[in-house]
């Protein structure tokens, strides 16, 4: 079949203002956004640019808006999209070009909460264990992969790119409720700030955007509650 795709262009070095490229492309039923992104890359105009890398889902490389909702290209089918099919970059990042964004304030962001185990206390003499029951306490936000649809989604980030974001918080959750984890008091620090978690009004469009299916706003909701009643 054949489909139509808006494409937003734009080269910062070129071009004064974003602007529509219209292409139509020939896919097949099985095949997801990415494949017609390629397929107007290899075959129409190869200036297009884009970020991909698995194509499975897993790299969170192609995060972009699809017909208004941020989605991993390379996991939505465009037999399930209304044509034509709109695609733009991320809101709230830098655009480099076309669909490509700037993703080093998002990075700097998640490097900001120690997104890695601290523990100095000395190795036991096998790994440091932990009961099921503790590991399932942040199960959900180990499924991060860093697409920054949560983030780009977020009206409050929107409003003030300070604030940590949503996948920040994620991160933070994934080792603050780790009990091997013994950096929670600068952790809970970042996200007490005036950029932290209380910027956070609670809207949803995180939960609702992330392609893994984590509960966003209630890991956020959680690391509220902890700084309030100091539970951890
Ligand atoms: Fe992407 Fe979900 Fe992680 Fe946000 S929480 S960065 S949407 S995988
Ligand atoms: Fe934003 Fe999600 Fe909170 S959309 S306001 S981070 S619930
Ligand atoms: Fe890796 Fe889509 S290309 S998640």
């Amino acid at each position: 079949m054949r489909v139509q795709f808006r494409v937003k262009r734009f080269n910062p070095e070129h071009d004064k203002q974003p602007y529509w490229g219209e292409y139509e492309v020939e896919v097949e039923s099985t095949d997801r956004v990415l494949d017609g992104l390629h397929s107007i890359k290899w075959y129409i105009d190869d200036t297009l640019a884009l970020r991909c890398s698995c194509a499975h889902g897993i790299c969170g490389s192609d995060a972009m808006l699809i017909n208004g909702r941020n989605r991993l290209a390379c996991k939505v089918l465009i037999k399930d999209l209304k044509a034509p099919i709109v695609v733009e970059s991320m809101r709230g990042f830098r655009v480099l070009k076309d669909l490509v964004v700037d993703m080093e304030p998002f990075f700097a962001k998640y490097r900001a909460v120690k997104p890695y185990l601290v523990n100095d206390e000395p190795p036991p003499l096998t790994e440091r264990l932990q009961t099921p029951e503790d590991r399932a306490r942040y199960d959900d936000t180990t499924k991060c992969i860093l697409c920054g649809a949560c983030t780009t989604s977020c009206p409050s980030y929107w409003a003030n790119s300070e604030y940590i974001g949503p996948a920040a918080i994620v991160a933070a959750h994934r080792f603050l409720f780790d009990s091997r984890d013994r950096g929670a008091k600068e952790r809970l620090q970042v996200l007490n700030e005036r950029s932290g978690v209380w910027r956070c009004r609670t809207i949803f469009n995180c939960t609702d955007a992330c392609p893994r299916g984590i509960s966003v706003t209630k890991a956020i909701a959680q690391l509220k509650k902890a700084l309030l009643f100091q539970t951890l």
